[in-house]
């Protein structure tokens, strides 16, 4: 069996930088809501004794049924049979429909006793309304906000009536500031070309994308419906860490291979993973491979390795990542990389990784902690002259499948400051232009895709929205392999409710509309391409300061191009470069 070790190494920045971070981690207004804490039953969840009725105790309960409404025609009399028996009736009708039909996972997961879920939720908004809760409420994603994934997803009206319900005078409100001259942007002018002069097969991109999650953490009829719906709204989606899959290959969609440290899909080993050039090239090389993303760390677990529990391997994953069947344990990936042990030699992986893959795109993806660190790998860029053709920044509030809650809550830094830190270390080196930035941290809304470009990135991956467009409920049991929607479970009665081709165009829907919109805003903002936002463009409420644009509160993304190289940036910014570190309190007082 197959079981990595996790180093526990901790990342905790010091109490210095973070404090004024953690100012503005409260940030991402356009998103958040109420950063309500954990709790048992949130918005959306089943409750356990629905969970429990399988079709199996359908049936059962029915059989009970119709053998008391013979029972009591016998004993009571005709009339109390025959009104028992149209009952029983009714029952298995809605039950069996229930069974056979597509739309609903629930449904079909939990026959006629799954309806409940609905007829509470369609009353749920008065109740809510009169007694409970806001529509701000709901975490890590508020009800707001999932709503609006589940009605572009399934094509349903998404108009606001009667204006904004938010408080525009309340801090950390954040908006576009509109062009009395707007014009229209088209979907043909926002593709993102990736690969910088070493790339031999540049990737045309999508402004919004499906983020990285692996076969393991998804069962196969979740990542072959993300997959079909890359195929369908011509997006990519990336594999996460588990591999490329045959059900990646099967939904035929533009793929983005995650490379991670268990190097599944071009490794072998146990205790130590070693990367194999043959495997690598192998599955690089694949048609559907579009581009390859070296994984060093999510936000959600920072420097902490994939983390897979025992109960989801199954024998498909098993095969996937080369593990043995039955599994002994989790199967946890290592913290750090075995392929390369510096800057300088994870450019030269990288420049190996390329010409394997027959020269596509290859980028990392991090989540930030230490920015004099990112610097480090800047500055190998231009000492060895390789350079990635994309950074993926992740975002502290990022999603997961499964972490410890201290890494989820506590290690790394959110997008906001990783992102603009990323671009503006990219800019002050010169090489800003070689390297396209990708952002993920809860884009869900066609604004949050806008504030992600205004704060540096060109394209934007989302994890999250794309499993409420499969049908998540926001139960918070992904770990647990009793994922209701059979979206992270490999349990196969819950993952064939998973209706794979109509959830495939759900999310092909919810994908298409939110470009749309962030395509509606662009042209408000007096653009004709998104590659034209900056940081002025969108505006923040800071208390006691009024409103600030990004360039503002960030300043070091209006770093002029080359000036960390030239030694001429910003003071505080140029410590970073020089390996002063960032906790100079001064630039972040200034955000
Ligand atoms: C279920 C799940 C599994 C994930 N697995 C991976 C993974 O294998 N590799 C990876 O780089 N990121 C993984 N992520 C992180 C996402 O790719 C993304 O960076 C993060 O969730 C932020 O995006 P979001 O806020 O839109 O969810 C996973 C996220 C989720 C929710
Ligand atoms: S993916 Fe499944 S388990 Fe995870 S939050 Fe959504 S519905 Fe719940």
């Amino acid at each position: 069996m197959l079981k990595f070790k996790t180093s526990s190494s901790s990342l905790l920045r010091s109490s210095r930088l973070l404090s004024p971070l953690s100012r503005l981690h409260s940030s991402s207004s356009s998103q958040t809501g109420s950063a309500k804490a954990d709790t048992k039953h949130h918005v959306g969840e089943l409750t356990d004794f629905i969970e429990k009725w399988t079709p199996d105790v359908f049936r059962n309960v029915g059989v009970g049924l119709a053998a008391s409404s013979a029972a009591a025609a016998v004993v009571v009399g005709p009339v109390t049979g025959l009104s028992m028996a149209a009952l029983t009736a009714l029952y298995w009708k809605v039950g069996l429909d229930d069974m056979n039909q597509n739309a609903s996972t629930i449904r079909r997961n939990f026959p006629f006793l799954g309806n409940l879920r609905f007829i509470l939720e369609s009353i749920r908004p008065e109740i809510r309304q009169y007694f409970i809760e806001s529509d701000k409420d709901g975490a890590p994603f508020d009800r707001q906000h999932r709503t609006i994934v589940y009605q572009r997803a399934k094509e349903a009206s998404d108009l606001l009536p009667f204006g904004t319900r938010r408080d525009v005078y309340e801090e950390n409100y954040e908006f576009a500031a509109h062009s009395m001259w707007p014009t229209v942007a088209t979907v043909e002018k926002s593709r993102v070309m990736i690969g910088g002069p070493d790339c031999k097969k540049p990737y045309s991109s999508s402004i919004l994308n499906v983020s990285g999650m692996s076969y393991g953490a998804l069962s196969e009829n979740a990542v072959l419906a993300l997959s079909s719906a890359a195929k369908m709204g011509n997006f990519y989606h990336n594999t996460g860490e588990g591999g490329m899959s045959r059900f990646h290959l099967e939904g035929g969609g533009d793929l983005v291979w995650n490379v991670g440290t268990g190097y599944f899909g071009c490794g072998t080993g146990t205790l130590k993973r070693v990367f194999d050039d043959k495997m690598f090239a192998d599955n690089a090389q694949r048609d559907n491979c579009k581009m390859i993303e070296l994984k060093l760390s999510q936000g959600a677990k920072p420097s902490h390795g994939g983390m897979l529990p025992k109960a989801k391997i199954s024998p498909a994953i098993a095969e996937a990542r080369g593990l043995k069947y039955p599994p002994e344990g989790d199967c946890n990936s290592p913290a750090s990389h075995s392929a390369f042990d510096s800057p300088e030699g994870m450019m030269h992986f990288i420049a190996k990784l390329r010409e394997l893959s027959g020269g596509k795109p290859v980028g990392f993806k991090l989540c930030l902690g230490r920015p004099e660190e990112f610097a480090a790998l800047v500055k190998a860029m231009l000492s060895t002259g390789i350079t990635p053709d994309f950074v993926t920044v992740d975002g502290a509030e990022g999603g997961t499948g499964a972490a410890p809650p201290e890494f989820s809550n506590s290690v790394g830094m959110p997008m906001a400051e990783g992102l603009t830190l990323v671009h503006g270390i990219l800019i002050g080196a010169g090489l800003r232009d070689r390297v396209k930035v990708i952002a993920a941290g809860k884009v869900l809304t066609g604004f949050s895709v806008i504030r992600t470009l205004a704060m540096g990135a060109d394209v934007c991956n989302s994890a999250r929205a794309m499993l409420f467009a499969l049908g998540c409920i926001q139960s918070h049991k992904c770990n647990t392999n009793t994922c209701p929607t059979g979206i992270t479970t490999q349990d196969p009665r819950l993952m064939k409710g998973l209706h794979v081709p109509s959830k495939a165009e759900r999310v092909k829907n919810y994908q298409e509309k939110t470009v749309h919109v962030a395509l509606e805003i662009t042209g408000a903002l007096g653009y004709d391409t998104p590659e034209k936002i900056s940081g002025k463009d969108v505006l923040r409420r800071i208390r006691n300061h009024g409103l600030r644009d990004f360039n503002e509160i960030y300043p070091w993304i209006t770093t002029p191009s080359g000036a960390l190289k030239n030694n001429t940036a910003r003071k505080e910014f140029q410590a970073i470069w020089d390996g002063k570190g960032a906790h100079d309190h001064l630039m972040w007082e200034n955000a």
